[in-house]
């Protein structure tokens, strides 16, 4: 009864902001992402009666508090789904920092329910996998999928899960991350943040009913591969993301200044003749969207900058899967 998986992040290009149901974690809004190979989290989840207790142990290090509590819950769905009791021990590696909003719930719990349903012996569909995972975390029922995605909110018959736009293959897109600060302090989760700009902020309304055309524009230039209007789409909804959280109360600032300058840097590039687009998180750092013929001239550019600290290349990665390299 054991199981090793390997997801991706991703990182939306529409944004999903605010739940309409906590628990179960239906989302206000349909959302769009792209999962990217850079980031990944692989996960070994072993159920055995020879463990007393769940055991969680991240990046070698064994978890406590919330991030403990939050896998504990999750087996414990998955163990409901199996009818089965065991306690397990879960290993898992991220290959970039946790929580500097570079989406690692969403790696981490799509890796964690591939990798649980399989070592349960559960035989679930990808649509099936995508909709355990929600339920963990929200954003990780797209990374079950590669390529581009799109989080339903309700198929019309109450169940939210995701579904493949179009694979990895139908579009060379280029993610450059951009790593400004390398040990952020988060005020508030990303979850509570959520939480905050949803019940707050006056903007809300406003960002949601901006959302379908949004969606409308997205679908469209991922179909005609537009990158000018996938990149402006995408830089449009994230800002609307971030002044819902700059307007609620307490309000939420998740840039710092090297944020600020790399934003204000974009429109720069762009005016050279680099086309590139940014979206940002819940955090400080930067995806920069770009095309594979542009990559080696914009890494140029970001060079001369040093306030940037690290960077990361990213291409369109595949969905979910079991591996069988085990962490232990
Ligand atoms: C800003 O999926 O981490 O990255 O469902 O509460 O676990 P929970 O939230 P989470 O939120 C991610 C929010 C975001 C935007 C996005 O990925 O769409």
């Amino acid at each position: 009864m054991k199981a090793t998986a390997l997801a991706h992040s991703n990182t939306a290009l529409i944004k999903y902001l605010g739940k309409k149901d906590e628990q179960l974690i239906i989302p206000m809004n349909n959302s769009i992402s792209i999962t990217i190979d850079a980031l990944s989290t692989i996960t070994t989840v072993e159920f055995s009666p020879q463990y007393t207790e769940d055991v969680f142990i991240l990046n070698d290090k064994k978890a406590t508090g919330q991030a403990y509590q939050r896998v504990v819950k999750h087996l414990d769905l998955l163990r409901q789904e199996a009818q089965r009791k065991l306690k397990a021990k879960v290993v898992s590696k991220n290959n970039f920092p946790t929580a500097m909003g570079l989406a690692s719930s969403a790696s981490g719990f799509a890796a964690l329910t591939v990798a649980a349903c399989a070592a349960l012996g559960l035989k679930k569909t990808p649509q099936e996998l995508s909709m355990l995972s929600r339920q963990g975390s929200g954003s990780s029922c797209r990374s079950i999928f590669g390529g581009f995605v799109e989080w339903v909110k309700d198929d019309g018959t109450g169940k939210s899960y995701a579904i493949q736009l179009a694979d990895e293959d139908w579009w060379d897109l280029r993610d450059i991350v951009l790593i400004l600060e390398e040990k952020e302090q988060r005020q508030y989760s990303t979850r509570e943040a959520m939480r905050l700009s949803m019940k707050t902020s006056p903007f809300f309304a406003a960002r949601l009913a901006a959302t379908e055309s949004n969606l409308d524009k997205m679908r469209r230039a991922i179909k005609k591969r537009d990158f000018t209007l996938l990149g402006t789409v995408a830089e449009h909804d994230c800002l609307l993301m971030h002044a819902v959280a700059l307007t609620s109360n307490p309000w939420q600032l998740f840039w710092t200044s090297a944020t600020v300058k790399m934003m204000k840097l974009v429109p720069q590039l762009r005016e050279k003749g680099l086309p590139c687009y940014f979206t940002i998180d819940s955090g400080a750092n930067m995806h920069l969207l770009t095309l594979p013929e542009h990559q080696e001239s914009i890494l140029a550019e970001l060079e001369k900058h040093h306030f940037i600290k690290k960077i990361v290349c990213a291409r369109l990665a595949g969905g979910a899967t079991i591996i069988s390299d085990h962490l232990f």
